[in-house]
């Protein structure tokens, strides 16, 4: 009796260090309080026993069972504190999912409102090459926008010459070029994407920055149609009572062509101090034209039957002029706390 008494507490002892769970516990309790359990059948043995040791082991066997529930019990409530430790209520952790980047949004918001008006949205190449970057839009040879100050030529061998050498594309307007070899008119396109230009960095210049190409052409399209289109666009883009405003300019792949102001959106050109304007009530916003015969031609559409407009804007300035950011460098630090403003 002592022997099997001695073996049952050390069991007890080892499987009580091995219980974790709540399905161990219950299984110990099974195992040693059960109707099948070790102790019953040692209780079983009481009334054969010499009178003398039936009273011991009597009392020493319910001295075991007390001693077994309460082990079994203290270790149910030691599970239960480190369930309590978990804090349903407690807030959760945050997680930081990221966002679309200002440039992008804001290219998104001007495609957006041309593509409301019946554009679609055409994406270019950011290798490109001298063909489509300036002679098939009438740059001539001797043009600075041609030097290599002005761009970034790229030392990549060109299988067909008369594309010249391969380039970072200066401006977004080649993806006429490309889009006027593919499709034929009538067609409304808008072209986003990064462009690149030797410049000194300051807070309003960088060596890339980001543009939207548009253009339309039909058999006939006319300026009344582009400004009404650019009309609607700043409206949308801008504020509802913005004006615009066209002043001629040079551009050698449009004929006749402008350069585009909006009316001031914060001061309506009435503040001498105002920090976006400087009280001239007009800021300028883009390039625009006739699509000129020549690049037309070039691109195989018949210029007796067919005119064109297009225009040309930046995307870091309207974002900049619409968030209120004064310094293009903010773009591109990607610090996240600049970013996550938007
Ligand atoms: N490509 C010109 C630039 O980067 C912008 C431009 C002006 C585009 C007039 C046009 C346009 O399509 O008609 O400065």
């Amino acid at each position: 009796m002592d022997a099997e008494v001695r073996r049952l507490e050390e069991e007890l002892q080892a499987d009580l260090q091995k219980a974790n769970t709540a399905e161990d516990i219950e299984a110990l309790r099974v195992k040693y309080l059960g109707r099948k359990a070790v102790i019953n059948q040692l209780f079983a043995k009481v009334p054969s026993l010499s009178g003398e040791e039936k009273g011991k082991w009597g009392k020493n066997l319910n001295l075991l069972k007390n001693k077994i529930t309460s082990a079994i019990e203290e270790k149910i409530k030691g599970l239960g504190s480190a369930e309590d430790k978990i804090d349903l209520s407690f807030p959760a952790k945050k997680f930081d999912k990221g966002s679309t980047h200002i440039v992008s949004v804001v290219s998104q918001e001007i495609c957006s409102v041309f593509e409301k008006l019946g554009f679609t949205v055409v994406e270019g190449t950011e290798i490109e090459n001298e063909w489509h970057n300036f002679s098939a839009l009438n740059i001539p040879l001797d043009h600075p926008s041609r030097d290599a100050f002005d761009t970034f030529y790229l030392d990549i061998p060109q299988k067909n010459a008369q594309n010249g050498k391969f380039l970072l594309r200066s401006h977004t307007s080649p993806s006429q070029a490309r889009v006027m070899n593919i499709i034929k008119p009538p067609l409304a396109v808008v072209s986003p994407g990064r462009v690149y230009r030797p410049d000194q960095v300051d807070a309003s210049h960088s060596f890339m920055f980001h543009q939207v190409e548009g253009f339309a052409i039909s058999e006939d399209i006319n300026f009344a149609q582009l400004k009404g289109v650019l009309l609607n666009f700043v409206r949308l883009f801008f504020a509802p009572d913005t004006d615009l405003r066209f002043r001629p300019h040079f551009f050698p792949f449009t004929e006749p062509s402008a350069e585009v102001d909006i009316s001031c959106f914060i001061c309506k050109g009435k503040k001498e101090k105002c920090s976006l304007c400087k009280g001239k009530g007009w800021i300028e916003i883009l390039g625009c034209g006739m699509i000129h015969p020549k690049v037309l031609k070039n691109c195989n559409i018949d210029p007796k039957k067919y005119r064109g407009f297009a225009f040309g804007m930046g995307v870091e300035r309207p974002a900049m002029l619409k968030y209120g950011i004064n310094d293009i460098r903010l773009f591109y630090e990607n610090d996240v706390k600049f970013l996550e403003q938007f």
